[in-house]
Order: C-alpha cells, then sequence, then structure tokens
C-alpha cells in the first residue's frame, strides 16, 4: 500500500508540474484527491487494512494529500501569474508579435534625383536651392531674356501676375546663387518646375536638376568632362555622349547633349525615333550677359552652365513610356522600385 501511495505522488507531481491552464490542475485535484480520487480511497479504505499497518499508510496517505495540494496551489498560483489580468479579462495578449506593417519607399523621381545629386557631389557641387514662384526677373530677364524675347514662346509659363510666375526651369537659382556668392562656384539646384504642357512624355509639373560651375578658367572641355562621366555614372560606361550646337539665350556657345540609345543602344527604334540618339541635356558656356547681371567680372571668370529632366532620365533608366505615370500615384507602379 505505501507503494501505491508512492506511486500515486510521483505520478500526480509531475501531471502538476506539466499543467499549463488552471482548469487542468482542477482536473488533476478531482482526479487525486476528489471524493473517489485515488487518494481519498485509500484514506476512506483504510479501515480494512491491518491494525499494525493503518497508522503507518493514514500517515503516508496524510502526507501525500498534503504534499499534493500544496503543489496545486503552488501551480496555479504560478499559472495565474504568468497571463496578465488583462489577457484573462479581454483575450488581449500582448506577448504575441506585433502586425508587419508594409514598408514604403522613396519615389522613383526621388531616387533618381538623389542618385543624380551623389554623382555632383562626388564630383565636388554643393546643393542650392530656390523659390518654385519666381520672379519674371531671376526666370528670364536675368537669364538674357527680355520682355519681347522670342525665346519666351519656347517655355509655356504660368503667370501669377506680370511680375510673378512659376518657374519655368531651374536657371533662376544660377542668378539667386551669384548674387550672393563669388567664385568659384560648383552647384547644383535639383527641384520642380511648371510649365503648360501635358502629353505621354510631359506633365504641368516636373523635375530639373541645374548645374553651374565658374571659376578663373573654366572651359567647355570641363563641360563636356563632367556630363560625359555623369552619363556614364547614371547610365553605363559604354554609352556614347555627342555634343549638338543649340540656342539658349543664357549660354554661348549652348549645346544640346545626346546619349546613346538605351534601348536599342544606337541602332535605331521607336523611342529614339530611329536616330539612334536620345536628348537629355541642354548646356553651354554662361553668357556674360548673365554675369553682369550679377556683377560678376566677365574678363577674369568663365563657367558651363547644365540643365536636365529628371523624369527623362528615370524613363530612359527604367524604361518607362509614359510620364504620367510617376504621378497617378499607383502602388503597383511605384512598388517595383
Ligand atoms: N534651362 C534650360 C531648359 O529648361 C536648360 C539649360 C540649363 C540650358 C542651363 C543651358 C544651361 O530648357
Amino acid at each position: 500500500m505505501e507503494d501505491k501511495l508512492h506511486a500515486i505522488r510521483e505520478e500526480a507531481l509531475q501531471a502538476i508540474e506539466q499543467a499549463s491552464s488552471p482548469a487542468e490542475l482542477d482536473q488533476i485535484r478531482v482526479q487525486y484527491l476528489g471524493r473517489k480520487g485515488a487518494v481519498t480511497q485509500i484514506l476512506k479504505g483504510l479501515g480494512k487494512l491491518a491494525p499494525e499497518e493503518r497508522p503507518k499508510v493514514g500517515k503516508l496517505a496524510n502526507e501525500v494529500k498534503k504534499g499534493l495540494e500544496k503543489a496545486l496551489s503552488a501551480k496555479k498560483e504560478e499559472l495565474e501569474k504568468a497571463v496578465p489580468e488583462e489577457r484573462l479579462i479581454t483575450g488581449f495578449d500582448p506577448t504575441l508579435p506585433g502586425r508587419r506593417l508594409p514598408y514604403g519607399s522613396l519615389h522613383p523621381i526621388t531616387q533618381v534625383m538623389d542618385e543624380i545629386a551623389s554623382v555632383f557631389i562626388r564630383m565636388g557641387f554643393s546643393v542650392e536651392e530656390g523659390p518654385e514662384i519666381e520672379l519674371d526677373y531671376y526666370n528670364f530677364e536675368a537669364l538674357n531674356i527680355p520682355p519681347d524675347h522670342p525665346a519666351r514662346d519656347m517655355q509655356d509659363t504660368f503667370y501669377i501676375d506680370d511680375k510673378v510666375l512659376l518657374r519655368t526651369h531651374t536657371s533662376p537659382i544660377q542668378v539667386r546663387t551669384m548674387e550672393k556668392r563669388q567664385p568659384p562656384l560648383r552647384i547644383i539646384a535639383p527641384g520642380k518646375v511648371y510649365r503648360c504642357d501635358s502629353d505621354v512624355t510631359h506633365t504641368p509639373m516636373f523635375h530639373q536638376v541645374e548645374g553651374l560651375m565658374v571659376d578663373t578658367d573654366v572651359s567647355f572641355a570641363d563641360l563636356k568632362g563632367i556630363l560625359t562621366l555623369f552619363v556614364h555614372e547614371i547610365f553605363d560606361p559604354e554609352t556614347s555622349v555627342r555634343f549638338r550646337p543649340s540656342f539658349f539665350p543664357f549660354t554661348e556657345p549652348s549645346a544640346e547633349v545626346d546619349i546613346q540609345c538605351v534601348m536599342c543602344r544606337g541602332k535605331g527604334c521607336r523611342v529614339c525615333s530611329q536616330t539612334g540618339w536620345l536628348e537629355v541635356l541642354g548646356a553651354g558656356m554662361v553668357n556674360p550677359a548673365v554675369f553682369r547681371h550679377v556683377g560678376y567680372d566677365t574678363e577674369k571668370y568663365t563657367g558651363f552652365a547644365f540643365g536636365l529632366g529628371v523624369e527623362r532620365i528615370a524613363m530612359l533608366k527604367y524604361g518607362i513610356d509614359d510620364i504620367r505615370l510617376f504621378y497617378e500615384n499607383d502602388i503597383g507602379f511605384l512598388s517595383q522600385f
């Protein structure tokens, strides 16, 4: 009988140890200490034992009973402590892992602008900014575009009144920077610009990055070198670059910069209208007339300037054929970048 009690105690203690809820503990209590429980049965049956066995077995059975009661209440306390009160009440479990929120990402235009900026920053350029609501003076006049100059027709300007407009390019930042600083100057100016125009390759708002370098002997060779390196960094080092004579009132001489078509590698396709070339930049040597507006000594200083369209670069880089996709906020499109 004593052996049986020892076995019951071992078995019960193990069950208590492994119990994982108060309900389970209750079941164990009933199984061993309930009215028909294993230990209770033995206590009830003491009368049937030989008189000399009774005290020993009785004592042991009581010990086992007390031991189990103690183990049960200790385990119950432990289980209740592990379960926070609010979980018992509301089912809220603060220990569960949180739900993951989807990550956002930078807009492709922002990414390309950052990439463009980082190429020039590595070449020693710093970043300048200017207002999007601009004076006619900075957007046109100081850039050698007087009021009745035909070059104003090249840009479909949004006027606010006859002196204030939405800047049509980032070139006014050239003038603003030169007004407040002296050469040597090596800056880029990224930003939004506005033109009244809308189709698959034009949106009324788009982004440009302006560049300006002024020093005592900046030459067209510097312009070619820096822009060629830029194209090789943004596209790839195998991309050919060509400089084509052009006209801008604020540069003289002026050039348009073409890159070998990134789609057909120069063979001729729909994207490059069978020419094999894509125009990506406007550039030139700063016109002395602009230097005169900011009071720079035109005998002492020369410089070059350039302007590029960020959307156009992004479209070529990623093979996007409709500029409007950038501004539809379609998550399926945006999340590819
Ligand atoms: N501002 C010109 C444009 O928007 C680009 C340009 C910038 C050309 C600087 C020459 C020099 O078309």
